[in-house]
C-alpha cells in the first residue's frame, strides 16, 4: 500500500480542498490517473448550547454545528474496497465497503460502521480512495466521530451528491453507532453536522424529529469551547449505563404513569408523585432529564427576548444539574466552569457533548474573550495538572462537497 509522510500541518488541508485533493493523488495511484474524478466532502463537529442527555429520551437539543471538521478528498473504485488514509499520520486503513466485518478497534471503524449501515439499508455503496484531514480536535466531546461517520457516508456515496435525505442519513449514522460501534447514542451529533446553519443554533424536537434554526445574537457575542485535556474516562460504558437507567425510570413511571413512553412525557409533578417508586439513581437522572428539557425550551425564548441572564442562569443550572443529578461532570471540566464564571463578560459555561471529560462550551461577550482564554490557561493547570486548550468557534453550515 502506498504510504504517505505524516503531514505537520495537516489541519490546515481541512480547510483547503485544493491542496487535499493535491495531496490524496500523491497517497494513491488511483486518484493520479484520475483527478479530474477527485471530489473533496466535509462534515462538522458540533458543540452542543444546552439539552445534554435529552436526545435519547425524545426530549430537546440545542446543538451547533462549527467551523472546525472532518474533510476526505476521495475518488471513486469499482473494486468495492475503501482505502483512507489519515493526513495526519500517513496511515492507511482499509474496509470492504459492503460488508466491512468485525470492529478493528481504530478510527476506521467509523467509516466501516457507515458502509455497513448503509448497505445494511439497501443503499449503495461504492469503493474509494480517500484523504482524510482534520481539524476538530479528537476525543474532545466535539462530535469528531459523527463529523467522520457523516464525511465518510458521503465518501461511500462516491462524493457527488449527499447519500441520503438528510434525515434519514442521520437515523444511518445513529444505526451505525449503535449497532457497528456499540454506542447507544441518540442523533442530536450527526443531526447538527448535517442540518448545520451558520450564524444559528438548531432546535429539535427528537420525538418528532420538527427542528428549526435559531439566530444567534452573533455582534456581540461568541462561542468558545474549552477543552480539559482530560481524557474522557469510561465513556461508552457510563454513557449506556446511563441511557439504561433512564429506561428504568421510564418502566417505573410508566407502571402508574401508563402514557409516559419516555422522560419527554413525564411533567415535575408526575416525578414528584413517583418519587418514592424509583430508586435514588432513577430518580436523579429522571430529573435531571425532566429539568433540561425545560432548561431548552427556556433558552429559546430567552434568546429570543435577549434576556443573556436568563441565558447563563440556565446554562449553569444545566451544568450542576449534569455534575450532581446526571453524574456526567469531572472535577476538571467544574474547575473550567468555575474559571469561567469567575470571568466578566462571559455569559454562561457548561460541559457540552456526552461529560466524563472533553469541553465546555461558554457564551463570551467578544471583548471578553481574550480575558476568559487567560483566565483558563492561567487558573487551570495550577488547578488540575493539565493543559487546556481554548477554542472560538462560529456557528456553521452541516456537511457539504467542497470540490
Ligand atoms: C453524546 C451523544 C449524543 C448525546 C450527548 C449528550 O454526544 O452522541 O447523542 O446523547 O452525548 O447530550
Amino acid at each position: 500500500m502506498p504510504q504517505l509522510a505524516p503531514d505537520p500541518d495537516a489541519a490546515a488541508l481541512a480547510r483547503d480542498p485544493g491542496a487535499l485533493a493535491a495531496r490524496l493523488c500523491e497517497a494513491h495511484p488511483e486518484a493520479a490517473a484520475s483527478p479530474d474524478a477527485v471530489r473533496v466532502v466535509f462534515a462538522p463537529g458540533r458543540v452542543n448550547l444546552i439539552g445534554e442527555h435529552t436526545d435519547y429520551n425524545e426530549g430537546f437539543v440545542l446543538p451547533v454545528a462549527i467551523d472546525l471538521g472532518i474533510a476526505i478528498a476521495l475518488v471513486p473504485t469499482d473494486d468495492g474496497i475503501a482505502r483512507l488514509t489519515l493526513a495526519e499520520t500517513g496511515e492507511t486503513r482499509q474496509f470492504a465497503v459492503a460488508a466491512p466485518g468485525a470492529r478493528r478497534g481504530s478510527w476506521v471503524d467509523y467509516a466501516a460502521g457507515m458502509g455497513w449501515a448503509m448497505a445494511g439499508a439497501g443503499l449503495p455503496v461504492t469503493g474509494f480512495r480517500g484523504l482524510l484531514a482534520s481539524d476538530l480536535p479528537q476525543g474532545a466531546g466535539l462530535s469528531s466521530s459523527a463529523a467522520l461517520e457523516v464525511a465518510s457516508a458521503w465518501a461511500l456515496a462516491g462524493g457527488e451528491r449527499p447519500p441520503t435525505e438528510p434525515m434519514r442519513l442521520v437515523h444511518l449514522v445513529q444505526r451505525g453507532e449503535n449497532g457497528y460501534i456499540g454506542l447507544n447514542n441518540g442523533i442530536m451529533d450527526q443531526f447538527a453536522s448535517v442540518f448545520g446553519e451558520a450564524g444559528c443554533a438548531l432546535l429539535l424536537d427528537c420525538r418528532s424529529l420538527e427542528h428549526r434554526a435559531i439566530a444567534l445574537p452573533v455582534d456581540g457575542l461568541a462561542l468558545v469551547a474549552c477543552h480539559s485535556g482530560s481524557p474522557r474516562r469510561l465513556e461508552a460504558s457510563a454513557y449506556n449505563e446511563r441511557r439504561a437507567q433512564c429506561e428504568a425510570a421510564v418502566a417505573a413511571i410508566a407502571a402508574i404513569e401508563p402514557g409516559v413512553a419516555a422522560l419527554r412525557d413525564v411533567t415535575p409533578a408526575m416525578l414528584e408523585a413517583v418519587r418514592g417508586r424509583l430508586g435514588d439513581v432513577a430518580a436523579r437522572r429522571a430529573q435531571h432529564v425532566v429539568d433540561e428539557d425545560r432548561r431548552v425550551l427556556d433558552t429559546v425564548a430567552a434568546l429570543g427576548a435577549g434576556d443573556l441572564a436568563e441565558v447563563g442562569r440556565l446554562f449553569y443550572a444545566s451544568h450542576a444539574s449534569l455534575r450532581d443529578l446526571y453524574e456526567v461532570s469531572s472535577p476538571e471540566l467544574d474547575a473550567l466552569v468555575a474559571i469561567a464564571r469567575a470571568t466578566p463578560g462571559v455569559v454562561g459555561a457548561r460541559l457540552t457533548g456526552a461529560g466524563f471529560g472533553g469541553c465546555t462550551i461558554n457564551l463570551v461577550r467578544r471583548d471578553a474573550v481574550p480575558a476568559l482564554r487567560e483566565a483558563v490557561l492561567r487558573d487551570y493547570p495550577a488547578r488540575t495538572g493539565l493543559a487546556p486548550r481554548v477554542f472560538e468557534v462560529e456557528a456553521s453550515a452541516g456537511a457539504r462537497r467542497l470540490a
